[in-house]
C-alpha cells in the first residue's frame, strides 16, 4: 500500500480528482494519508475534511525564517512516514534536504507541456496567460519528478490539449484541468503504486 502526503496552495481540484480516483478504485494500493496546505484559507482543506483525510497548515506566515519554516514542514510531512509525496498546485518551494530523502519519491502536477511555458514565475494561470500571448495552438499538463530545479525533474506522463480561438486564460486553465492534470495526475499515482515507473539515466521509464 502506498501512503501519500498531498501538498496544496489553493483550491485542489486536483487533490479531489486523487480523492475520486482513490474512491472509485481509478487509483489502487494507495492510502491517502494526509494532506498539508501552506494557506490555512485553501479550499483543499474543505476536500480534505469532506472526505474524512487528516489535513493541516503550515505556513512560513507562522515563521520567523525560512529555515524554521523548512524544518517545521518536513517535519510534519514525515509524520505520516509517506512513500510519495504529491505537490497538487503547491506553490512553496520544497526544501532542498526533503528532495534529497525523498529522491524520486515527490511528483508535482504542471499546466503545461514542460519544457514549454516552465520554470521561476511559470505557475497557475501566468502559465496560460503566456501560452495565448505566444499564440501557441496546443498546450497540455506534466506530470513529473520533483529535483533541485524548477520543473525540470524526470517527466512521467504528459498529456496534450487545443487551444481555442476564442480561449481566455480562465477557460484555458479550466479545460486544461479537465483534459490533462485531473486525468494525468491520478494514472501517474496508479503507475507508481503499482511499481510501473522507475528512473534511469535521469528519466523516468513507465510501462503503461
Ligand atoms: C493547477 O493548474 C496546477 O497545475 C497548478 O496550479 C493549479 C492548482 O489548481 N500548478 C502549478 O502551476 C505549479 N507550478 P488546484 O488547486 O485546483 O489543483
Amino acid at each position: 500500500m502506498l501512503d501519500v502526503v498531498v501538498l496544496v496552495s489553493g483550491g485542489g481540484t486536483n487533490l479531489q480528482a486523487i480523492i475520486d480516483a482513490v474512491e472509485s478504485g481509478g487509483i489502487t494500493n494507495t492510502r491517502i494519508a494526509g494532506v498539508i496546505s501552506n494557506n490555512k484559507n485553501a479550499y483543499a482543506l474543505e476536500r480534505a475534511k469532506k472526505h474524512g483525510i487528516e489535513s493541516r497548515c503550515v505556513s512560513p506566515k507562522d515563521f520567523t525564517s525560512r529555515e524554521e519554516f523548512n524544518e517545521r514542514f518536513q517535519e510534519a510531512v514525515e509524520e505520516w512516514k509517506p512513500d510519495l509525496i504529491v505537490l497538487a498546485g503547491f506553490l512553496v518551494v520544497i526544501p532542498p534536504s526533503m528532495i534529497e530523502r525523498y529522491r524520486n519519491r515527490i511528483i508535482n502536477i504542471h499546466p503545461s507541456l514542460i519544457p514549454a511555458f516552465c520554470g521561476t514565475g511559470f505557475y497557475g494561470l501566468k502559465v496560460h496567460e503566456a501560452a495565448l500571448k505566444r499564440g501557441v495552438k496546443v498546450v497540455g499538463a506534466t506530470v513529473h519528478f520533483v529535483d533541485e530545479g524548477t520543473d525540470t525533474g524526470p517527466i512521467i506522463l504528459q498529456k496534450a490539449v487545443e487551444v481555442e480561438p476564442q480561449d481566455t486564460p480562465e477557460i484555458l486553465q479550466r479545460r486544461v484541468m479537465e483534459q490533462a492534470e485531473w486525468k494525468i495526475l491520478p494514472e501517474a499515482i496508479d503507475l507508481i503504486a503499482n511499481g510501473r515507473v522507475s528512473v534511469s539515466g535521469g528519466r523516468a521509464v513507465v510501462s503503461r
